[in-house]
């Protein structure tokens, strides 16, 4: 196969564009990987595909600058063990493309205040850290859209939480291209159908997330596997101790319908397999195979990051191709932006 960019140079030939990208603001989590990088991996050899680690996105909250270097980094490193080939997918860092910070400012003039005031994660991240409500925090999602926009991705695989998101870069890019004409690519969010919400394994209710500061409810994809199987052990399910109490029920059995999807997507069953599976067994049989399974699939991940991360010249020459390559796309769609929109071109 060619490599990516010479693919990516040639935007006649009709391959999809998937992208995405993931903040580097905590340690990647199970559900950073099952709701988003799997899909990724998935269909790497389908699309032309853009992976970034979004540092800009991270300064929307405090970060400890050495530990947001090394998390950058490391990110890197666990996108090429997650599967993702550096020769067929363009992996880079999203504040070494320019063009990303450039695009997100105009796209700000295109995106409305009442709009950025409807998104859920603004609301929020800003009632959980009520000292800090940024103005980055609030015009987050325009940058996002100009993430997106600069490739004319088809396709922006992502968990839940950022379908909001994704919609909203739709809207814009109507408005810019409704009075431009057309510049950019509608995209449209590509959800897992398993795997697109999960959740705190002490707290079902709420969002695995790689920013919480309590480790136990959260599984990192460089946890070592005595921890994964204590995580799972203490997951908490409920007091249905029936013949079939491994079902799957969101709504009355948050806990473990929870577990049932982690399950579902590191075996590749349905809930019906599982739930035959587990007929007759309590929970412990159940937390324990799902740990189990978890540990396997996180296993070689785990391995070949700790390899990788080792390697910062292998790391560092990554960085740099993976931004040459994005740079030549975006900047593209850049310059077209800036003619459109009536800026005079550096002579
Ligand atoms: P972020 O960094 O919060 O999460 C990265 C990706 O992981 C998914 N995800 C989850 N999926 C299922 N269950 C979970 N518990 C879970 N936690 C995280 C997220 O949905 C996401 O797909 N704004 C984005 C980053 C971003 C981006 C972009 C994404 C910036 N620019 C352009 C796509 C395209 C974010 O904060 O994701």
């Amino acid at each position: 196969m060619r490599p990516a960019v010479e693919r990516a140079n040639n935007m006649d030939e009709k391959r999809k564009v998937m992208l995405s990208g993931i903040q580097p603001s905590g340690d990647l989590t199970l559900g950073s990987y099952l709701g988003a990088i799997k899909t990724w991996a998935e269909r790497a050899e389908q699309f032309d595909c853009y992976y970034f680690m979004a540092d800009l996105h991270s300064l929307t909250s405090r970060q400890v600058p050495a530990d947001l270097r090394r998390r950058t980094l490391e990110q890197m490193a666990q996108y090429v063990a997650c599967g993702l080939d550096p020769d067929k997918n363009t992996l880079f860092i999203q504040s070494h493309v320019p063009a990303h910070a450039e695009l997100g400012w105009i796209l700000n003039c295109y995106t409305m205040f009442g709009e950025l005031s409807r998104m859920t994660q603004f609301k929020e991240k800003s009632a959980k850290n009520a000292d800090n409500v940024n103005g980055g925090l609030f015009t987050y999602p325009a940058l996002m859209a100009a993430d997106i926009l600069l490739y004319q991705p088809d396709y922006v695989p992502v968990g839940g939480d950022q379908k909001q998101h994704v919609e909203l870069t739709r809207d814009v890019a109507h408005r810019f291209n409704g009075i431009y004409g057309d510049v950019f690519k509608i995209p449209e969010p590509y959800i897992p159908k398993v795997g697109a919400r999960v959740m705190d394994l002490l707290e079902p209710t709420k969002k695995m997330s790689k920013s919480d500061k309590t480790g136990n409810g959260r599984v990192c994809l460089m946890d070592d596997p005595a921890d994964i199987m204590r995580k799972f052990k203490r997951a908490v399910t409920d007091s249905d101790t029936g013949e079939n109490c491994v079902r799957y029920d969101p709504e009355n059995k948050p806990g473990v319908a929870n577990l049932m999807q982690i399950y579902a997507s590191c075996t590749g069953r349905d809930y019906d397999q599982i739930t035959a599976e587990f007929a007759g067994h309590g929970y412990g049989d159940f937390k324990a195979a799902v740990g189990e399974a978890v540990v396997e699939t996180l296993r070689p991940i785990r391995e070949e990051s700790q390899r990788l991360i080792k390697d910062k010249a292998y790391l560092e020459d990554l960085c740099r191709t993976g931004a040459e390559k994005a740079s030549y796309v975006a900047n593209k769609t850049l310059r077209k932006v800036r003619k459109k929109v009536g800026l005079v071109a550096m002579p």
